[in-house]
């Protein structure tokens, strides 16, 4: 039986774990951490990032490696990238890693962006915030997730608390996109350069977070929204799920970030999709057809941020999917979601409301 290795065993590593069970594919997952989601249905080796002896191994057990985040350090994914084939490649991860390679990419290709100033001392930020003016945004280059590592900075006073904030170090400042809405595209790519989209999906943020998404948003930018993405998975020769986020302002796509990976704005796909996103990545990575991203009706996908709502309450709404990852509760973090599908979206949308009661 084929065998893929991920990288990582949160919430994301799970649910490709249960995608590749019905494909008669196995998982088993590599990870530096203690907690790990994925244990409950796949094999989790855990060892320390350098003990090579470990890692070797696991490669030698697997047939094929993708992974789940990635902030994964470089130098180990050349490492374990030079004993089985990666998805994503080694090249794909230092520009994901990194926001201020992405922007470089999107720009090379006349994808807008927010302007961004690469900056390393308070000197350099200072007059990076003249040029962008107020707001703008500070983040680290490198590691930011769910919000972190990212400062908004509204006034003068606000620049060298910024810096102070984020440690210093490689830094980027973008000006404030004041946007009108949130999308995300979600694309599949096989080993024949094959490409399949997903429908756009609205996203709205909370701290930085991801709270609700829908879809299908249909919507005339999608077709815009595809070129991109497609020029992006051509030139990476990328094999697996690719996601990009744009900001919509003045009926414009402006990128914001990419993800090598399935994409939390993804979720709705796993009942409101004939294909999830999951098993799509599955597809990729394994050489297998792509399937069909027609969407079945139309979801909403709400994060349960914290901890879980009550499940008999969430389960006592028609069309409603309860999702844990068996995740300790903690404030700000994701530890599972509700999707609710149904036929047309002010069923659905009427509906959503009772997540909120449970
Ligand atoms: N330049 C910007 N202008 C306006 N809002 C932004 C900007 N950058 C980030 N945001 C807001 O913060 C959220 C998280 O930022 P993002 O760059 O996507 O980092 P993360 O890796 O944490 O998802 C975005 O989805 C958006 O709501
Ligand atoms: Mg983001």
């Amino acid at each position: 039986m084929m065998i893929v290795g991920i990288l990582g065993a949160g919430q994301l590593a799970r649910m490709l774990a249960l995608a590749a069970y019905p494909l008669g594919i196995k998982t088993r997952c590599l990870s530096f951490s203690d907690e790990n989601p994925a244990k409950d249905v796949t094999q989790v080796d855990v060892c320390e990032e350098h003990d090579s002896e470990k890692i070797t191994a696991f490669a030698k057990e697997v047939d094929v490696l993708t992974l789940e985040t990635e902030n994964i350090p470089l130098d180990f994914a050349k490492k374990i990238a030079a004993l089985k084939p990666l998805y994503p490649s080694v090249e794909t991860l230092a520009i994901a890693q990194d926001r201020l390679q992405e922007k470089q990419l999107f720009r090379s290709f006349n994808i807008q962006t927010a302007e961004f100033i690469a900056v390393e001392t308070l000197e350099e930020l200072t007059l990076a915030v003249k040029t962008l003016g107020f707001p703008c945004i500070l983040k680290t280059r490198f590691y930011g997730y769910d919000g972190k590592g990212q400062v908004i900075i509204n006034c003068a006073q606000d620049i060298a608390l910024a810096f102070k904030q984020l440690g210093g170090g490689a830094l980027i400042l973008e000006s404030f996109v004041p946007f009108e809405y949130e999308v995300s595209l979600i694309a599949a790519r096989n080993l024949h350069g094959q490409i399949a989209f997903y429908p756009l999906t609205r996203n709205e943020h909370q701290n930085g977070i991801l709270h609700i998404s829908q879809a299908p948003y249909k919507h005339p930018l999608q077709e815009t929204a595809q070129i991109c993405v497609a020029t992006l998975l051509a030139h990476l020769n990328y094999i697996g799920v690719f996601t990009v986020e744009f900001f919509v302002h003045n009926n414009t796509l402006i990128a914001n970030e990419c993800a090598p990976r399935v994409h939390n704005s993804g979720h709705w796909t796993i009942e409101g999709n004939d294909t999830s996103q999951f098993e799509q990545h599955i597809r990729a990575v394994c050489n297998l057809p792509l399937g069909s991203t027609k969407a079945r009706g139309f979801s909403f996908m709400y994060n349960c941020i914290g901890q879980m709502p009550d499940r008999e309450k969430i389960l006592n709404i028609p069309g409603a999917h309860y999702h844990t990852y068996n995740k300790t509760p903690r404030l700000g973090r994701k530890v599972g979601h509700v999707t609710i599908c149904g036929e047309s979206k002010t069923d659905v949308l009427g509906l959503a409301k009772l997540i909120n009661e449970a």
